[in-house]
């Protein structure tokens, strides 16, 4: 492959480039520790094409439904093309109904004076993009922000709800419920819950109006939890929840961080997927992710990778990560309805270097090779005195830990063996704001796609998460019935009734 950096779509603006890297939107990326050389990259390319990726990309953005199983298209580029082009869906172009959700998102910005409060409401894709946005983005130094405290509320477990329920303040917080379906029962549950809340603080009906919101491409659902039409802000079945945080499920980003801020993070996005759609495969980042990737897949047979983003803005990231990843292309079977050769590894990671101290150890000396993507932040985040010479250990961290794990280290004592050949790449940002999340987090689900493309899996449903909702309403029904004497039946089994008996015993 020509890894000539002169070959690139963006020019990386801060001098020499590494040895095997590209750059798109200013994003750098280095394979050199991946150890692939010229002729398997070109075997992988060429494997590429043979898949019909290229194919493939064109027939995500130009909305053709490759989404086969539920018959859509997958068209979440759309929320950010900023350019407004023409996206025909069925012979309508789909631009002027994002604009227009755009257009009230900002009016809302302007709107709200006055809120202490919001409480976000939303689970798995509703819930991981804005609240990795909301976290990134207050690291960055001097950002204009409203100031409101932003809860999320996810999990069924009251504990979040206590904790959010004892810091807001109930006459001057809004509520934003989130759900694509607006069925799920975690969301309309914890809704219904911070509603009684507002009534029990003598909120009236009226002031409830005015504090409810929605996002959902359920609006008819949404209309009766009671939510006043021009409060409810829809979005589409062409958008997949785990890739849904560019529509107005992220709101708070604006709310908090002004309307133009939420633009810069859509532009970062748009132009990761000019990049995707238009560089040729041999130095499309995305594209030579996904290969690396499946080359780790065929040569190590690895089952698990690592995102650690040495930045604790990103925190979040490898959260919101595994449910792109692990949901998209979690799946034996591929769009043929045949066992998928190879599939999603899981995925996991925290910041960097606090990640170093926890389960580095079997990085470097666990038998299972575990390739990883560090992701590093060129420039300090924070304006501290401090802030230079910490941000110089924390890069030199990563530097070092990437080369001790592709060289290894011998010692007499096998103890102290270090075997090497660990793959990874190196990620670089130039800074965190939000143009570069929005590059990061596109440049992540444009990897998703092209892997599912090359692991011919349909990335964009999700029926495994199905069947366990559906046991646990049986479950629920005994445990609500008190007894210590359920017996196993069609839905229930043996092990489960024991469980059962002890908890209601
Ligand atoms: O159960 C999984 C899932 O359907 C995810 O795909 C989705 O992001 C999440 O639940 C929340 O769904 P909704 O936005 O419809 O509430």
């Amino acid at each position: 492959m020509s890894l000539n950096p002169d070959a690139n779509d963006h020019q990386n603006t801060h001098g020499p480039t590494p040895n095997e890297a590209h750059s798109a939107v200013d994003v750098l990326l280095d394979t050199a520790y991946q150890a692939i050389d010229q002729a398997s990259w070109a075997n992988l390319f060429e494997f590429a094409r043979k898949s019909k990726l290229p194919e493939f990309i064109a027939d995500m953005f130009a909305g053709k439904h490759v989404n086969q199983s539920e018959d859509r298209p997958a068209l979440h580029a759309a929320l950010r093309n900023l350019s407004k082009s023409p996206i025909i869906l069925d012979g309508q172009d789909v631009m002027p109904a994002v604009a227009d959700v755009w257009r009230r998102i900002e009016a809302l910005c302007n709107k709200w004076v006055g809120v202490t409060d919001v409480i976000h409401i939303g689970i798995g894709g509703s819930d991981f993009g804005p609240r990795l946005a909301i976290e990134a983005l207050a690291h960055v130094p001097n950002i204009e922000t409203r100031g409101m405290r932003m809860h999320f509320l996810a999990n069924i477990d009251t504990a979040e709800l206590a904790r959010i329920l004892d810091r807001a303040q109930p006459n001057s917080t809004r509520v934003i419920i989130v759900s694509k379906s607006f069925t799920t029962l975690e969301t309309t549950m914890n809704a219904k819950a911070v509603v009684a809340w507002l009534k029990a603080n003598n909120c009236t009906k009226g002031q409830i109006a005015k504090t409810l919101f929605a996002v959902t491409a359920n609006v008819s659902a949404a209309k009766d939890f009671d939510i006043e039409e021009d409060h409810i802000f829809p979005f589409w079945d062409w958008v997949g929840g785990r890739y849904s945080v560019w529509s107005a499920v992220g709101l708070p980003i604006a709310l908090q961080y002004g309307f133009k801020t939420f633009e810069e993070f859509l532009a970062g996005a748009h132009a990761m997927d000019l990049h995707f759609k238009n560089a040729p495969l041999e130095s499309n980042l995305p594209v030579i992710m996904a290969l690396a990737l499946l080359h780790q897949q065929e040569k190590h047979g690895i089952k698990a990778y690592a995102a650690i983003p040495y930045a604790d803005a990103l925190d979040w990231f490898p959260k919101w990560l595994q449910q792109l990843d692990m949901e998209s292309n979690g799946k034996s079977i591929d769009k043929d309805g045949k066992p998928a050769k190879y599939s999603s590894p899981v995925v996991f990671g925290s910041a960097g270097s606090n990640a170093q101290h926890s389960y580095f150890q079997l990085f470097h000396q666990g038998p299972e090779i575990i390739p990883i993507d560090f992701i590093a932040v060129r420039k300090a985040m924070s304006d501290r005195p401090e802030a230079l010479a910490h941000h110089r250990i924390l890069l030199s961290n990563c530097l070092a830990q990437a080369q001790a794990l592709a060289h290894g280290k011998e010692d007499s004592n096998p103890n102290n063996v270090y075997p090497g050949k660990r793959p990874s790449s190196l990620l670089l940002l130039p800074e965190m704001n939000a143009f570069y999340l929005g590059a990061l987090l596109a440049l992540y689900e444009n990897r998703a796609a092209a892997l599912g493309a090359l692991w011919n899996i349909n990335s964009f449903d999700q029926p495994g998460v199905e069947y366990g909702k559906v046991l646990a309403k049986p479950i629920e029904k005994a445990l609500a019935s008190g007894s210590d004497h359920v017996l196993a039946d069609d839905s229930v089994d043996a092990i489960t009734a024991a469980r059962i008996n002890f908890l209601n015993s």
